[in-house]
């Protein structure tokens, strides 16, 4: 198992980069929430704006990006959505917003700060068509548990924020984080876990996060499950 994600293993963010416009601070996010707000209103060939419904473009928001390999991949795999990354480490954030840049990832941005404040403050209710928590730190020690993400309290919020039939998914190397999750997950209405099998890796970086590609790549165990909101 490997616990914590090696400060060496971050590459520099080229100067060249303008990442900015894809890093937001969980302060600086529209109260209330508007889509075009974060992502910007696409303009037709007359250059005037597009309004769009926010029902017509699911949203996916991950919860603690890391060095965002999955923001960067699946926002390129499915460019009719928006993507929300949260992370809490601006070092990490702000890697993460770097990659959006270099791929010009229109539809997908970073936000730094807590990922659990932007689930109960912001994101309205049946607003979110999948919900991504991958390799959540492990908070080993029985007194730093109600650290973990996935808590009581995150999980009223995702049903809240999941459309009817938006996904929960929940991956991780810590077989007794996930068996606690499942247990959690059994007293609420998320219908699962819905079995998810692992695959060959079609490439180096064809993995969901980097954590799965270091644990894989160690020939660990990955837990995975999703969960679908009635
Ligand atoms: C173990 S890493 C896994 C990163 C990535 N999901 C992966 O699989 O490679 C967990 C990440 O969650 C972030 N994190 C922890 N608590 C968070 C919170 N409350 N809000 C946002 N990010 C959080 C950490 O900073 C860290 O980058």
């Amino acid at each position: 198992m490997i616990a914590a994600m090696g400060r060496r293993s971050l590459r520099k963010v080229s100067p060249e980069l303008d990442w900015a416009p894809y890093l937001l601070k969980v302060e600086d996010l529209p109260r209330p929430w508007s889509r075009a707000a974060v992502f910007g209103s696409p303009v037709d060939e007359n250059g005037e704006i597009v309004a769009i419904d926010d029902a017509d473009v699911p949203l996916e928001v991950e919860l603690g990006s890391g060095k965002g390999l999955f923001m960067q991949r699946a926002s390129g795999e499915r460019p009719d959505h928006h993507f929300l990354g949260l992370e809490v480490s601006y070092k990490y954030a702000r890697y993460s917003a770097s990659r959006l840049a270099k791929h010009e990832r229109t539809n997908a941005r970073m936000v730094h700060g807590d990922g659990l404040a932007v689930f109960r403050e912001i994101l309205p209710d049946r607003s979110v068509t999948a919900i991504h928590v991958y390799f959540p730190d492990p908070w080993w020690k029985a007194r730093h548990r109600r650290r973990r993400v996935l808590n009581e309290s995150f999980l009223v919020d995702a049903q809240r924020t999941l459309i009817s039939g938006g996904l929960l998914h929940v991956w991780t190397d810590v077989e007794e984080y996930f068996e606690s999750t499942l247990e959690l997950i059994r007293d609420t209405k998320l219908e699962g876990p819905l079995e998810v099998p692992e695959r060959p890796a079609a490439d180096d970086m064809d993995f969901r996060t980097h954590f799965e590609r270091r644990t894989r790549l160690h020939d660990e165990p990955v837990y995975r499950a999703q969960f679908r909101n009635p």
